[in-house]
């Protein structure tokens, strides 16, 4: 193995098992702080560990399954177009963290439909909306540009409290990307429950998902 490969930053899924991960260098929970973390580490992913983030063999005795469905009917990409800026949006993609809505109310306000105008803000607002938007759920272009997510370039992986892993930069290879997805930044299902595995399709936040709970 060459040594590039070998420091290769990268994610497996190990099929109804955990999530594998090799040299990543920052492990972090959504306040901030770091997770020691190994070389090598195996990452619960169905919501059932007792010793989350890591991977304790629970998901044997739950049965669990790392199948995704058949998800082609919610993979939409939704397009809102403004004067000087065009929002994409993909709702399968979405974990709903709401880093939109609280963040640019006016702009994105799902009582309102639709729920994307992004003419009721500046562009610099709505573009530092999609660049904080964890799931590339969102894009956005100007008039004769190519629709952008607006990725860091750093490298990490941050847990969400009762929520998903936040990706950015580790490469996950062998997966169904959904349309006008982001290879360098998304999310990943860590309760067990979303129908577009491996990634998170918000279904933690419609049941209210815990992650100190476990089962
Ligand atoms: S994932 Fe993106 S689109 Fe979905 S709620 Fe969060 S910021 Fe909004
Ligand atoms: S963590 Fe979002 S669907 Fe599982």
């Amino acid at each position: 193995m060459s040594e590039e490969t070998e420091s290769k930053v990268t994610i497996e899924e190990r099929e109804d098992g955990p999530l594998v991960i090799k040299n990543l260098p920052l492990l972090e929970n959504s306040d901030g702080s770091e997770v020691p973390k190994r070389p090598v580490m195996a990452l619960c992913r169905c919501g059932a560990s007792k010793r989350k983030p890591f991977c304790d063999g629970s998901h044997m005795a739950i049965e669990f399954k790392s199948a995704p469905e058949d998800v082609s009917d919610r993979d939409k990409v939704y397009t809102y177009e403004g004067k000087d800026l065009t929002v994409y949006y993909n709702k399968v993609l979405c974990s709903h963290a709401a880093e939109c809505s609280t963040g640019l109310k006016s702009v994105f306000d799902p009582a309102r439909k639709p729920w994307v105008d992004p003419d009721l803000g500046s562009v610099d607002e709505v573009k530092k909306i999609v660049a904080d938007c964890p799931s590339g759920a969102l894009r956005f272009s100007e008039p004769d540009g190519p629709e952008t997510h607006l990725e860091s370039d750093d490298c990490y992986i941050r847990i969400e409290k009762n929520g998903p892993y936040h990706v950015c930069n580790v490469e996950i290879e062998n997966v169904r990307w959904a349309k006008g997805a982001s290879q360098k930044k998304f999310v990943l299902c860590r309760c067990g429950k979303s129908g577009n595995k491996p990634f998170c399709d918000g279904a933690h936040y419609d049941v209210k998902w815990k992650d100190d709970e476990t089962g």
